[in-house]
């Protein structure tokens, strides 16, 4: 097969939801029609169940199964789907943030008696700002929810989309009837619980046919009429431009426990879904399309074993074939390095591959070479962008607890912050570190990890941040800047890459002092321009 189609056959994307709206769910009913997997339940769920948020075993195990469960490829029409699982756990956001720097596209799962929960809000925004092509699968139908049409209005209003249905559900709960696929015209009637892999759908253009009264009733024929000409007169018809461009966001229905709507999903997704994106890097923007392998690493997974303390970096091809033995260029290190045992991943389990081409993922062994974000070339001096640092939500000190082994702790913080698990910050004034988290459970597997993995005692104390914000002066020389530096003293830092952070301690010191110095700029996210 030629590289050109190797390129168009891939299709990289990402599930994201807030937990329990299906994500786990639906992935497996996807996986079962690529043939994947035989069997439900045969991909883990890797959320964190409630109330086990400090239980270390708990954490353990999740950790496992989110290896097992990184990347899950299979193939369907023809096309190679590697499906990037993103943690729906509020407090591994971050990593799910990352995750959507490695996707084309992304598919958002919405329960239907629920509507638009923060999670998806949160995640919903990072896409829309990139402009990543979205399609929206409204699960559940087969329980009672909020009215098809309040939903749509609610996921415009809440998520900033511009939508169009794709499909339209013909009642709900318990009187769901089934689906119209306004994409392909066709009635599919829902028949209790359809576990069959395939579904009977029936072409039907032409909605006036009184068949549809004998098959669904009168009512719910004069429904569905009524429905379709309200979608057809509201909502603009599907552009895949519009899709591709992110400005249009098709809805799909349907009830992923009983594989119903699945399958009219994944045509349309494969049918719709960009093949591997061109790439921006601080240098220049780089297409799939060219000859020589580029990548970026956007996940470390630790090895559990502590006998084994190598690490797994997860890296997204950009462009050309990544080749197993040959020597590439890590960037940041300017090191030539090479990958004897590179893994691909199909369904749940990886294997050595190789070859891999764009939008593939693979897995390197690594010894503690790679961070977020690290670029790979042929020898061109390429960085990747985008994987900004956004203000963690929580703050502690970081004390050394075993005076023995401090030399450890620094290990340990170090790989652990290359890894992603969390922020470091070193305060300007006496150097002591605080380590910002998206969630508390961080802490914990900090901790955790640090005895186990590095033979490191810490403790923490209470740092009262209200924001991290990066600092950017208009004039370094200015008095104003100078008087800045100096007043907020205490409150200054430095991030894993040097750059300066203010953390503020209150909103109401944020906004005095952005007040008082007009000059000085503070930006939320490490990345500006
Ligand atoms: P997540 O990965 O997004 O967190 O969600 P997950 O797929 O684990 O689904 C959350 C719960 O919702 C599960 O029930 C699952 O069975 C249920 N669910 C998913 N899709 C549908 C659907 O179409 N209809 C209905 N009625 N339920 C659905 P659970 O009881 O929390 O888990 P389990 O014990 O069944 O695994």
């Amino acid at each position: 097969m030629s590289f050109k189609s190797e390129i168009d056959k891939r299709r990289t994307f990402g599930i994201i939801s807030h937990p329990d709206a299906g994500k786990t769910t639906l992935t497996e009913k996807l996986l079962l029609f690529g043939g994947a997997i035989q069997e439900a339940g045969a991909v883990k769920s890797n959320k964190i169940k409630k109330g086990a948020t400090s239980d270390f075993m708990e954490i353990e195990r999740q950790r496992g199964i989110s290896v097992a469960t990184s990347v899950l490829a299979f193939l369907y029409k023809d096309k190679k789907i590697n499906i990037l699982d993103t943690p729906g756990h509020k407090d591994f956001a971050e990593d799910t943030f990352r995750t959507l720097t490695a996707v084309d596209s992304v598919i958002v799962v919405i329960d239907v008696a629920k509507g638009v929960e923060e999670q998806t809000e949160k995640l919903v925004e990072v896409c829309r700002m990139r402009n990543i092509p979205m399609i929206v699968f409204i699960n559940k139908l087969d329980r009672e929810g909020k009215d098809a049409f309040d939903l749509l209005d609610e996921v415009e209003q809440k998520l900033g989309l511009s939508v169009t249905p794709l499909s339209f559900p013909i009642g709900m709960g318990y009187d769901f009837k089934g689906i119209y696929n306004i994409y392909e015209r066709n009635l599919n009637l829902f028949k209790g619980s359809s576990k069959k892999k395939v579904e009977e759908v029936m072409a039907f253009e032409d909605l006036d046919n009184p068949e549809l009264e004998q098959l669904i009733g009168s009512d719910a024929a004069n429904a569905l009429r009524e429905n379709l000409e309200l979608v057809e007169g509201v909502y603009p018809p599907f552009d895949r431009e519009a899709y591709l461009a992110g400005t249009q966001q098709p809805v799909f229905f349907g009830s992923a426990l009983n594989n119903f709507g699945v399958r009219e999903l994944l045509d349309c997704f494969v049918e719709i879904a960009p093949p591997p994106r061109p790439k921006k890097a601080e240098e220049r923007l780089v297409e799939p399309s060219e000859k020589e392998m580029t990548g970026f690493v956007f996940k470390i997974h630790a090895n559990m074993d502590p006998k084994h303390r190598d690490r797994l970096a997860f890296v997204k091809i950009v462009s050309g074939t990544f080749q197993r033995n040959k020597p590439y260029l890590h960037v940041r290190l300017d090191k030539q390095l090479k990958f004897s045992s590179p893994n691909a991943f199909f369904a749940e389990k990886k294997e050595i591959v190789d070859e891999s081409y764009p939008g593939d993922i693979v897995g390197l062994h690594d010894t503690g070479n790679f961070k977020i974000g690290d670029t790979l070339t042929e020898g061109e001096a390429l960085h990747y962008k985008g994987i900004p640092s956004f203000s963690p939500e929580h703050f502690r000190y970081i004390n050394n607890a075993d005076p023995m082994k401090s030399k450890q702790l620094a290990k340990g913080i170090d790989q652990l912050m290359d890894e992603g698990v969390a922020q470091l910050f070193t305060l300007e004034m006496n150097g002591r570190k605080i380590i910002g988290t998206v969630g508390a459970l961080q802490y914990e597997v900090i901790q955790y990890r640090l005895e186990h993995e590095y033979g490191a005692k810490c403790t923490y104390e209470n740092f009262p941040v209200h924001k991290a914000c990066w600092v950017e002066a208009a004039d370094p020389d200015s008095e104003s800047y100078q008087e800045f530096l100096r007043v907020k003293q205490k409150y200054l830092a430095r991030d894993k890459r040097g750059q300066l952070v203010f953390l503020a301690d209150s909103a109401f010191s944020l906004q005095m002092t952005q007040q008082k110095y007009p000059d000085v700029k503070l930006h939320f996210t490490s990345e500006f321009e």
